[in-house]
Formats: structure tokens, C-alpha cells, sequence
């Protein structure tokens, strides 16, 4: 239960966290002191995370997850990202999981990260999380059908989506069309990152060759009208991650972001940090600064905390409860 702490007046939900990208500098410093990396490259004067653009982002993001070894220091992130998720007033948090860092893709190996990663959850106080596991596009198409196997394989009332990330230039939605079937018979349920770097085409495809309920980002969607009225009209959910997206350069400012336009077209939207210590946001950093740009006020937020509970990846008596 909840003690002492102030109650937020409307609880957040979160359907976009990289649980690596969610990696506080300090836990990564003391992790590479433990090891003996040298890590000193990746960290600005001010101890952040130092990159200049995307591909750069991307490299200091791997470097970090270098000295994230073991079981074990899963289950130290673990236990950090959820406890500062919670102090945001996160009573829901699905997070990426990547075989990827988490044994190479060796299911056998998977099996005990993701066992310590589910023990960390389930005592973490006043949150719940699900796992989507995610495949690297940049890592290309034979690793991505390897993540999407150790997925399968542990299909669960944890581990409950399969989705993409990386470098959305890299290959084409159709490349990864096996390792998403092979997650569709699991019976998980899927996500892709499109739309962020890419435009609405890019969307488009991994609609039709991934055939996701979500889409993570989105935003060039808004583009294209006919996309727009698609996305409403299917009822696909956006991950929206305001501060990522003007952090990373996709959107100027946030006068400049379309979540707004996106909304009052009937997409139903989420908001969520992607990266929270990349991007130096919080839960209720994006939550001032909605309310600052747009004037988003407890009704918007109320609902889309409603429009995040619709879409989880969550078995319905969960979604019954958060709803
Ligand atoms: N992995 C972590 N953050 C990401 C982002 N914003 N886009 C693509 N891949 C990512
Ligand atoms: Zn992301």
C-alpha cells in the first residue's frame, strides 16, 4: 500500500520505457567502477549521458548496456527504475526488455535475466509492470527472428509483448514479418517503433507487415490525413514521447509536437518517456509541460490515462483495476 508519500492526483500509466534506456548514470558509473570499464567516454563534465544526435544516442545507449552483465545487475535496474517510476506517481509501467543485452539471445540464458528482471518487479511497491521484449532493427533480421524466439518462449502473464526499436533507416518492417508471427502465436501482443525518424510510410508498413496494435511514436502520422483517420478509426494506440522527440531532435520545440493535433483527431494517444536519463524528463516533466504547450488539464490527463489502460498488454481483470 501506499504510506506517507503524497498521492498524485491522477495516476500515470506507462506504455514506453526502455528498461536499459531507463539506466540512471550513477548506477551505470558504479556498475563500471564494480568492472573495472572505463566508461568515462559515454558522460558529459555534469556526469549525463554525452551524444550529439540519434546514432550518437544510440552508441552511448550500447556502451552503457555493456556493464549491465548479469542476472543480477537487471534486477539492481530493475528495482531503481520502478522505485523512481513510482515517486512519479507510475502505478503501471510496461518496459523493453532486450535479449539482446540479456545473454546474447540464448533462450537459456534469457530465462534467468528475465526471472530476475519478474522477481525485482513483483516486489517493487506501489507499481505493476509487464515486459515487451524488443528486437534491435539495427542488429537486422536473423537476431531479430533469435529475440523474437526467446519472446515466444516465454509468452506469459509477465512477459506479454513483442515490439521493435533501434534504428528505424535500418531494413524495411517486411524483414522482421517472421519474428513478429512467430510472437503473434505466442499469443503476445505487438509494438514497433515507426514513424519517429521515418514518415507516415514508414507507419504505414509496420501496420501492414507487422501488424501491430501499437505503434511506438508515431508522430510523422500526422502528415498524412488518411493515416490519421486510419489510426482513430482502428483504435491504434501511440506511444508518445514528447520529450524524446524534442530532445532528439525530431520536433524543434513543443509548440512543435503534433500530440495535440494527433488527440483532438481521435488518435488515441499515450505519453511516456522512452528514455527518461538520456532525456532528462520524468513522468511529470512531460505531464507540466503538456499542460504548459497545450493547456492539457485533469480531464486530457484522466483520459489518457484511460487510453493507456485500453491499451495495455495486460490481462483484463489487470486492465479492469487500472481502469
Ligand atoms: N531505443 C531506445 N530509445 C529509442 C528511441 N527513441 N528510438 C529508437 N530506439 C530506441
Ligand atoms: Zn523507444
Amino acid at each position: 500500500g501506499r504510506t506517507g508519500k503524497e498521492l498524485p492526483v491522477i495516476p500515470k500509466l506507462e506504455l514506453h520505457l526502455h528498461l536499459e534506456g531507463a539506466a540512471p548514470p550513477d548506477l551505470i558509473r558504479a556498475l563500471a567502477r564494480e568492472k573495472h570499464v572505463d566508461l568515462s567516454g559515454i558522460f558529459d563534465d555534469r556526469g549525463h549521458y554525452a551524444y550529439d544526435s540519434f546514432a550518437a544516442f544510440l552508441r552511448v545507449y550500447e556502451a552503457a548496456c555493456t556493464v549491465l552483465q548479469t542476472p543480477d545487475d537487471f534486477a539492481r535496474l530493475t528495482r531503481t527504475v520502478l522505485e523512481r517510476s513510482a515517486a512519479q506517481g507510475v502505478i503501471y509501467t510496461e518496459a523493453f526488455l532486450s535479449p539482446d543485452f540479456c545473454g546474447q539471445r540464448d533462450v537459456s540464458a534469457w530465462r534467468e535475466y528475465l526471472h530476475a528482471i519478474r522477481e525485482a518487479a513483483q516486489s517493487a511497491p506501489d507499481i505493476q509492470m509487464r515486459g515487451i521484449v524488443t528486437c534491435i532493427r539495427h542488429f537486422g533480421p536473423d537476431a531479430a527472428r533469435e529475440t523474437a524466439l526467446c519472446a515466444a518462449e516465454t509468452a506469459g502473464d509477465f512477459l506479454t509483448g513483442f515490439g521493435i526499436a533501434g534504428d528505424e533507416s535500418a531494413g524495411h518492417p517486411r524483414d522482421f514479418a517472421y519474428g513478429f508471427d512467430m510472437a503473434r502465436e505466442a499469443g503476445l501482443s505487438l509494438t514497433a517503433h515507426a514513424g519517429e525518424w521515418g514518415g507516415a510510410q514508414s507507419v504505414r508498413d509496420a501496420l501492414d507487415h507487422l501488424r501491430v496494435a501499437r505503434i511506438g511514436h508515431g508522430v510523422h502520422a500526422i502528415n498524412d490525413p488518411a493515416l490519421v483517420d486510419r489510426l482513430a478509426e482502428d483504435g491504434i494506440t501511440l506511444e508518445v514521447c514528447p520529450g524524446s522527440n524534442v530532445t532528439l531532435g525530431v520536433y524543434p520545440d513543443w509548440r512543435s509536437h503534433p500530440i495535440d493535433k494527433l488527440r483532438a483527431a481521435g488518435v488515441p494517444v499515450t505519453v511516456s518517456t522512452d528514455d527518461p536519463p538520456f532525456f532528462h524528463t520524468t513522468m511529470t516533466h512531460e505531464y507540466q509541460r503538456l499542460s504548459d504547450t497545450f493547456g492539457w488539464d485533469d480531464e486530457i490527463f484522466t483520459d489518457i490515462a484511460r487510453t493507456a489502460a485500453n491499451a495495455a498488454f495486460c490481462d483484463d481483470a489487470t486492465r479492469a483495476a487500472l481502469l
